[in-house]
């Protein structure tokens, strides 16, 4: 039963509530308390940033946009640093990838309107590689399943999995409620993984996490087996546990900061063996023979992988189209290092502030596609209706070269 009583605010939060710092930051307060209420949170706590998701026109529709204007026309602002997600579109070079101008009209309204409420347009999946970068204990409030994974168990900042709103809510307020991840007894792990078999490549590792992520569902899965996983390793098991589960924390015992507390195994703790991963890759991979779309960057790539596509492609000529969707900041490092010029002279590109997923890929006459990421090849499938063949950086860089998928 909900209690009416709490969370217990401050005298700051109250005048919030009470519609003392105007409308919008009233409204925010009102979604912050329900969502404290829903989850019997005690207090309120302080966020230091947020991440923002819900930014694609293609999923916002009018009716979202308008919701954010009249937010914004209300007074509301965010308090605390707050980045954004990506959008359904390169907000540069969207011409000469193809869409529809009726479509970035639209897009580049919304992206006006969270600029409006003071959010930085950085149109990325990985804030923690533009500058926001939660350190080990800090509370966010961050919205994108694959960076929430990464700030919770790679960073060891906390954050629940925040929605649209909720997000905002807590940017304009500075506040979220006291509940699930942010607090200890919720951070101990329900499921124990013991690796038993080969984990290699960053597919091998979203291929593991794909399987993990059906199992451990919005539990917290404990990793034996993986000592000397990369950061880059994590980002890809990490959002594949999201998106094929709702994993928002996990530890890999020896590698992730909360892994050596010695309560780590909560009392219900499930044991799971992972043998193999063909299963996984058996399930990512459709009957798809001609790419028209080669597709990296699920997460937004850094520049190492960047370099490691680069380097597959070794100046071969492409036949299908090739995007790494990237952080604007990132590809901007890229060009500096000469990486977009030997992409681009292969006939791939960077594509910057998008996010395929959520695109409307099918309006540009795309209908197949390759990635090495496993969340790439859940969501491409599912939202986008693209038919996915899955698999390593050098199988899809290979398909992107021979325009159709290897063996
Ligand atoms: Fe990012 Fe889109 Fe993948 S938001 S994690 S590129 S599905």
């Amino acid at each position: 039963m909900t209690d009416h009583s709490l969370p217990l605010l401050s005298p700051e939060e109250e005048a919030m509530l009470a519609g003392e710092c105007g409308p919008g930051v009233q409204r925010a307060m009102e979604i912050v308390v329900a969502l404290g209420r829903i989850y019997r949170a005690h207090r309120l706590l302080p966020v230091t940033s947020v991440q923002v998701a819900g930014v694609s026109y293609r999923n916002l529709g009018e009716a979202g946009l308008e919701f954010l204007s009249e937010w914004a026309a209300q007074g509301a602002r965010v308090r605390v640093p707050t980045t954004l997600n990506p959008a359904g579109m390169d907000l540069s070079a969207w011409r000469e990838l193809g869409f529809a101008p009726s479509f970035a009209d639209r897009q580049l309204a919304v992206i006006a309107t969270f600029s409006k409420l003071g959010v930085r347009t950085t149109c990325t999946c990985t804030p923690y590689l533009v500058g926001n970068v939660p350190g080990s204990g800090e509370h966010v409030a961050w919205a994108e399943s694959s960076a929430v994974a990464y700030a919770n168990a790679v960073l060891g900042a906390r954050t629940n999995r925040e929605g649209g709103p909720s997000a905002l809510a807590a940017a304009i307020t500075g506040r979220t409620p006291a509940y699930g991840l942010h607090l200890d007894e919720n951070r101990r792990a329900t499921l124990r993984v013991l690796v038993r078999c080969p984990v290699r490549t960053l597919s091998d590792f979203g291929a593991l996490g794909y399987l993990v992520g059906k199992r451990a569902r919005n539990g917290v899965p404990c990793f034996l087996g993986l000592e000397g996983a990369s950061d880059a390793a994590l980002k890809a098991l990490g959002a594949a546990m999201a998106a094929s589960g709702a994993v928002a924390l996990y530890h890999v015992i020896g590698v992730t900061p909360e892994s050596d507390r010695p309560d780590l195994l909560s009392p219900d703790c499930e044991p799971f063996v992972v043998d193999e991963l063909s299963s996984a890759y058996a399930a990512l991979n459709a009957d798809a023979r001609e790419i028209d779309l080669v597709w990296f960057g699920c997460p937004h790539a850094d520049l190492e992988e960047i370099r490691e596509i680069a380097h597959s492609i070794g100046g071969r000529r492409l036949r299908s189209k090739l995007w790494v969707t990237v952080a604007r900041e990132v590809r901007e490092l890229a060009a500096k290092e000469g990486l977009a010029e030997a992409l681009e002279s292969a006939g791939g590109r960077l594509v910057s502030d998008m996010c395929v997923a959520i695109a409307p890929v099918k309006e540009l006459g795309l209908r197949t596609l390759a990635t090495p990421s496993a969340k790439g090849a859940v969501y491409a499938s599912s939202h986008a209706g693209l038919k996915v063949r899955y698999g390593s950086v050098e199988q899809c860089v290979e398909a992107a070269v021979a325009g159709r998928w290897p063996g």
